[in-house]
């Protein structure tokens, strides 16, 4: 069990706000990531059992969702859309840029622990594409240029 018992209270105490334990499966892990910084192994677990729902479950809503992470995070997250509109105005080429300032390859996070790089779904602003997210403040209409001055504000 890597959960703590404070953190089980919080989460039973959230999950008897639904009407039933897997509708506050998404809230409990925002709940645990917010605590941990990132779900582990363990702690998906731990919310399988004090759940009750199963193991699979709760492992596929954690890797299914964007804002959920599995693995330890840079302290800004760079969410880059590579959907269809943004895939046609040049994402990939932002994508490259990202990679180039930064260092690393989508998934991974630079070694001064700064930004981590995720390529994302539509992230709902298509008529301003290429966009990308940092943390949770949208970037539109990008180009290379404009990449190193955002990625500025960040640091
Ligand atoms: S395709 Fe990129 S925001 Fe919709």
């Amino acid at each position: 069990m890597e959960i703590s018992n404070e953190l089980v209270k919080r989460i039973n105490e959230l999950a008897d706000t639904y009407p039933n334990r897997k509708g506050a499966l998404l809230p409990v892990l925002y709940l645990v990531q917010e605590e941990y910084g990132f779900l582990t192994e363990n702690a998906l677990k731990d919310v399988s059992f004090v759940l009750n729902i199963p193991e699979v479950y709760v492992f596929s809503v954690a890797t299914f969702y964007t804002m959920l992470h599995t693995s330890p995070q840079g302290k800004n997250i760079v969410s880059v859309c590579n959907n269809i509109s943004c895939s046609l105005l040049g994402s990939e080429h932002i994508i490259r840029t990202l990679e180039s300032i930064l260092e690393v390859r989508p998934g991974e996070t630079t070694k001064d622990k700064k930004f981590s790089l995720k390529l994302v779904e539509c992230l709902g602003s298509c008529g301003t594409a290429p966009v990308m997210m940092v943390n949770g403040d949208l970037h539109e209409n990008l180009t290379k240029e404009k990449i190193k001055e955002i990625l500025e504000k960040y640091k």
